[in-house]
């Protein structure tokens, strides 16, 4: 028997009670006075903060009120927030602060922070003295306290700093409000333990802890009879699912066992999951892809660095040879799987050398695509503390080169599309033009198309005609 980190029941009684009692409060005014009581969520940061945000979006909805998109229209504004670079941080402080206005106007109105920034003490008590209109601040230990929070917060009319838990847990049970009818997260496990010496995650989401494998196939199994038709499995490290989970006789149960599971579920759908650890990607988890029927092949496999003596001092426990190792059976099993990675520059004391080892690899690689990033010094992190940071200057020379030699290699990988017909999930139409529709291919390229609002949600066969650098452009057939 294996033992899982859940909080208990009690607690989400508890929580459950106060959502209750919440509820009758915002329904009262709707019934006695017809004022519908809205809700917007701002979400900043990765997947693991979307999926965030739908539980957040859940309760809200739970407690009576209607989700809305404009923040002026709310009476209760929920700001998640994202820590992992200096940016993402002044992003969130900017946005608070022009909500005061809001609140002024509105003086009614509940702000609360919450997510990865909130959950660092300097953060915390930076809202407390310089935003004291935010009414209410929780970190990411705690996002299942919400409801009580709101309610003692409207009972009591103080200000409320939520402290993080001792021990962080796996709250089953908050109901989630999904964005998309036919695109979900679901997160399989939470926090981090492998403290890559740039990254902040561990320190704002807590050691490693595991969904019980029962309720991740049973909450995929739902999805999949609702319709849904892209799922992606999200954990910061899903390679070391399981592990935390204590067992009595020495049983194992890993990624790779859950997902063949996920797999037998039937129905047309795709499962995605990230992200892969490259230190632990294994040849049995490569296995169940290349053998399934439902998951996507496609693959992010973050490698942050093609120098050996950066990936030691970045703490990553593999190099590259291990890291092309993964890369030739993941190619050899699964073909057509298409890859991405992030990137980071700037690391402390890369050198030149360094840097053109990182072009190397990605010339052998030949990622699909990279996600890549300046270094961002974060406090308290090793790597901030190193001798040696690059200068701003060099780091903006070393990222317009990588993004100019991935963007070649992106384009000489879409080239052999052209003429293909591929089987795409259609989104809508596209950011930049209304009139074009977009969707995401099995390996989630996005795919540009004369489509129609029907389309929306819809595998739709797309015959590529012409492939550039970030999308590639098609026909219905
Ligand atoms: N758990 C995932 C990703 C976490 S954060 C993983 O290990 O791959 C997403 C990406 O942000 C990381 O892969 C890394 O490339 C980047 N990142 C993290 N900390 C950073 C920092 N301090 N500066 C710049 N980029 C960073
Ligand atoms: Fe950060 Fe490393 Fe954990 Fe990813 S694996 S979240 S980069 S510490
Ligand atoms: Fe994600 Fe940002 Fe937190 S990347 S885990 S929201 S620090």
């Amino acid at each position: 028997m294996k033992e899982y980190r859940i909080l208990p029941d009690a607690e989400m009684q508890k929580q459950n009670e106060y959502i209750a009692k919440i509820r009758a409060l915002v329904l009262g005014a709707k019934e006695t006075a017809g004022e519908v009581k809205y809700a917007f969520v701002q979400t900043f940061g990765c997947q693991q903060n979307e999926a965030d945000s739908e539980k957040i979006a859940g309760m809200c909805v739970a407690m009576g009120y209607e989700i809305c998109s404009e923040p002026a229209l709310a009476d209760l504004i929920m700001v998640n927030t994202c820590a992992v670079r200096e940016h993402a941080e002044q992003k969130a402080l900017s946005i608070i602060g022009q909500y005061k206005h809001l609140k002024n106007a509105k003086p009614d109105m509940l702000i609360g922070v919450c997510g990865c920034m909130v959950t660092q003490e300097h953060r915390k008590e930076g809202i407390k003295h310089s935003y004291p209109y935010v009414d209410f601040v929780l970190g990411t230990s705690s996002l299942h306290r919400l409801p009580e929070l709101i309610y003692t917060k409207i009972q009591r009319g103080k200000r409320l700093y939520c402290p993080e838990e001792k021990e962080y847990l796996v709250a089953e049970g908050i109901p989630i409000h999904r964005e998309s009818t036919y695109r979900a997260w679901v997160s399989i496990m939470y926090g981090c333990n492998n403290f890559c010496t740039y990254c902040i995650v561990p320190y704002v989401r807590g050691r490693e802890r595991s969904r019980r494998p029962d309720d991740i196939i049973a909450e995929v199994r739902e999805l999949v009879e609702q319709g849904y038709k892209d799922i992606t499995l999200l954990g910061q490290n899903v390679n070391s699912y399981g592990k935390d989970a204590k067992s009595d006789d020495g049983e194992i149960y890993d990624f790779a066992d859950l997902l063949a599971d996920i797999d037998k579920i039937e129905g047309d759908y795709y499962i995605r999951f990230m992200t892969s650890h490259p230190k632990d990607a294994s040849n049995k988890l490569i296995d169940v892809i290349a053998e399934s029927k439902h998951v996507a092949h496609q693959f992010h496999l973050p490698m942050q660095s093609g120098s050996d003596s950066i990936l030691k001092a970045m703490n990553r426990h593999y190099d590259t040879e291990k890291y092309l190792r993964t890369v030739d059976y993941l190619r050899k099993r699964v073909p057509d799987v298409t890859i991405s990675s992030d990137i980071i520059v700037g690391f402390p004391s890369e050198t030149d050398e360094d840097f053109e080892a990182t072009l190397d690899m990605l010339r052998r690689v030949k990622f699909d695509m990279t996600y890549s990033f300046i270094y961002s010094p974060r406090k308290d992190t090793p790597a901030a503390a190193m001798d040696c940071q690059i200068p701003d200057a060099i780091k903006g020379e070393r990222m317009n080169r990588l993004l100019e030699t991935q963007n070649a290699i992106a384009l000489e990988k879409n080239k052999p599309m052209e003429g293909r017909i591929i089987k795409v999930l259609c989104d809508g139409p596209s950011k930049n033009n209304e009139n074009v529709y977009s969707g995401r291919s099995e390996g989630n390229k996005i795919v540009l198309f004369d489509g129609d609002e029907s389309d929306i949600g819809k595998f739709l066969s797309i015959k590529i005609t012409r492939a550039e650098t970030f999308a590639l452009y098609g026909e219905k057939i």
